[in-house]
């Protein structure tokens, strides 16, 4: 009896020893240590031997299990380790290696000079309106004091759609919307894209405009050169020069233009400023009399300035580009120097 019980647990040993695998090791502990394992059934079969003899072969039978359990216990805990290190490296980052660089988006000059406008101007608390890009001629142009057949309607090459309907040529459409909608007074800004037949290194078909509007009482021409020195000193800095030259819109009388000095010879005289050391940015003027009779607002009782930006031709300036087609061509080797 002993020496059969010294083969099993031998072969046991041996066996879950040299397991490759876990499920193999499974099987094994099942196959001796199991219900119906080997050492199990012997140690069940004890009664069938004399009586003398139980002892001492219980004893056996039992040193037996626990060395094979311990044995298989022994196995499982090296084959898990071996698992959870193949695991681990197969898992493993090397956090010294570079990591994948992500590009990081800028925004577009433009988009950053037409926000910085408007900016200027709601700290100063103005709102700012929209209105549609597709207009008809009675807002881009009747509304706004443009006689029928009048050549002031050439000045801005006109992309027509259809009858009425047209591209409009400027924001100042919108100051009409405005107006009509809602009661004086009032202050706002009107970015927003603009169309225009045209195209050159200085002229893009579609670019954009800031629109100003105040309305008031007691509103005169000095307030309008104040807020525009302010802006400029906000947009180019305190030591940009400023000079109202006398102008002509239909839509505003007086009217004037604003030249700021040559941001880029700092008034010297260059290529950009034409050697004349000023640069034109912006289209001012009173509110004409008859453009606030076309929105119903009383012109005895109200006045107001109105002003309109070219906000390519700022961004222009600002950043030191002498072609406009630039903005339009989406070239990532030129708008990653905006970040
Ligand atoms: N709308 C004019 C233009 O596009 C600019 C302007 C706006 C002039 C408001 C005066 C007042 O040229």
């Amino acid at each position: 009896m002993k020496a059969k019980i010294d083969a099993i647990r031998a072969e046991a040993l041996e066996l879950a020893a040299s397991c490759p695998s876990l499920e193999e090791l499974e099987r094994v502990r099942v196959r001796f240590l199991g219900r119906k394992g080997r050492l199990t059934l012997m140690l069940r079969g004890l009664g069938g031997l004399p009586a003398g003899e139980r002892p001492a072969a219980g004893a056996a039978l039992n040193a037996a299990k626990r060395e094979v359990a311990a044995a298989v216990e022994a196995r499982r805990l090296a084959l898990e380790g071996e698992r959870d290190r193949r695991d681990l490296s197969r898992e493993a980052v090397d956090v010294t290696l570079p990591g994948e660089p992500r590009a990081i988006g800028a925004r577009h000059p433009v988009s950053m000079v037409m926000a910085a406008a408007t900016e200027i101007f709601t700290g100063l608390g103005f709102t700012v309106e929209e209105g549609p890009e597709a207009e008809t001629e009675y807002y881009n142009f009747d509304a706004l004091n443009f006689p029928r057949d009048h050549p002031a309607r050439d000045m801005q090459a006109t992309l027509h759609i259809a009858g009425d309907a047209l591209m409009r040529t400027h924001t100042s459409p919108v100051q009409i919307r405005v107006m009509q909608r809602r009661q004086p007074p009032l202050r706002c800004v009107m970015p927003g894209r603009v169309y225009r037949c045209d195209s050159d290194v200085s002229h893009s078909p579609v670019f954009h405009q800031v629109e100003g509007l105040l309305v008031g009482e007691g509103v005169h021409f000095g307030h309008l050169k104040g807020i525009l020195s302010f802006f400029v000193g906000r947009m180019f800095g305190p030591g940009t020069r400023i000079r109202f030259r006398p102008s002509f819109f239909p839509f505003t009388e007086p009217s004037a233009e604003i030249d700021i000095s040559c941001v880029i010879c700092s008034g010297k005289g260059c290529r950009v400023c034409k050697d004349t050391g000023w640069v034109e940015i912006l289209g001012a003027g009173m509110v004409h009399p008859a453009v606030f009779e076309a929105v119903g607002y009383d012109p005895e009782r109200w006045t107001g300035y109105a002003f309109g930006m070219g906000v390519e031709r700022i961004a222009m300036l600002r950043y030191r580009i002498d072609d406009i087609r630039l903005f339009y061509e989406n070239d990532v080797r030129f708008l990653a120097q905006f970040r």
